[in-house]
């Protein structure tokens, strides 16, 4: 591992640099986007897109909502001292139409955004003073066939189906740069299971790092993501018992309070959810 990952605030960071960055945040940003993400994960991701990113590549968010990852991003870029990085754009994905399953009425009320109505206009107007550096990509993602640059630091926080999690590992990954990040922001919650196997899964591909922020995992990649549609149908076949096996493996990586989170995430493994898609994968 480089000598530098502490530097870079990759593992749990003491309260007080912390407390800087969330100042410099605020300064950037004073009013937060209303969104469903935590305090700490804002303040990390600002940091990773000021102080991890350098411009060697794209910056793409997979699930924006109402745009508060995308502000934290955003802020974050813009005061990036590397003018690589400061002048860059961020790619966002999302299908922008409101659907009530995902439990954020409260704040789709303060919007007045209903169930099956787009709200990208509300996205534009959160984002306003960093319209222009963000590239919109209005889509539903499983109609995602392929992302041209390779890409620095992804950001995912669309992964609410397994197969939504399969398509982003065969569009996005193999363009992500060794060396790259993935912000996982659906790891440390006791649902969406299936994140948990997968990752144990694929582990060899990345370095974890826990910035002891709300539920997100920082994975790095170690070697180009190469996963062959027969190896992806390996694991899209994996029985219940496999997935938790592998689950189970993976709790052991983390420790203290995350221990009791990735506890209750393995107890809600449901049975495989495969799609004929899935299950064709790559044929
Ligand atoms: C949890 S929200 C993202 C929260 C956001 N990162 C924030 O900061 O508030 C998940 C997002 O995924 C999007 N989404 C869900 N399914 C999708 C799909 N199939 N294609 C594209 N976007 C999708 C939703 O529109 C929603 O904005």
């Amino acid at each position: 591992m480089p000598s530098d990952v502490q530097e870079k605030w990759l593992m749990p960071v003491d309260e007080e640099s912390f407390v800087a960055v969330r100042q410099a945040f605020s300064k950037r940003c004073p009013e937060k986007v209303p969104g469903a993400l935590g305090p700490k994960e804002r303040v990390y991701l600002y940091y990773a897109a000021k102080e991890l990113f350098e411009g060697r590549g794209a910056m793409v968010e997979l699930g924006a909502f109402l745009g508060a990852s995308s502000q934290a991003l955003m802020g974050g870029l813009t005061d990036n001292p590397c003018a690589a990085a400061s002048s860059s754009k961020l790619h966002t994905f999302d299908i922008f139409y409101y659907d009530d399953s995902w439990g954020q009425q409260e704040i789709t009320k303060l919007y007045n955004i209903v169930s099956g109505q787009p709200f990208l206009d509300k996205y534009r107007e959160n984002l306003a003073p960093f319209i222009d550096r963000i590239v919109i990509h209005q889509t539903d993602i499983l109609k995602v066939s392929g992302f041209d640059e390779g890409i620095e630091l992804l950001f995912v926080d669309v992964a609410k189906t397994e197969e939504i999690l399969v398509h982003i590992s065969d569009v996005f990954l193999p363009q992500l740069q060794v060396g790259g990040y993935c912000l996982n922001q659906d790891f440390f919650m006791t649902g969406l299971s299936y994140i948990k196997s997968f990752t144990e899964f694929f582990a060899d591909y990345f370095e974890f790092f826990d910035p002891g922020c709300d539920a997100t995992l920082v994975m790095r990649l170690v070697k180009k993501w190469d996963v062959s549609p027969d190896r992806m149908r390996d694991y899209i076949a994996l029985s219940l018992e496999d997935k938790m096996s592998l689950h189970k493996r993976l709790n052991t990586r983390f420790g203290g309070d995350r221990q009791q989170v990735l506890g209750e995430s393995l107890k809600n493994m449901s049975a495989p959810f495969v799609t004929e898609k899935m299950i064709n994968h790559g044929r």
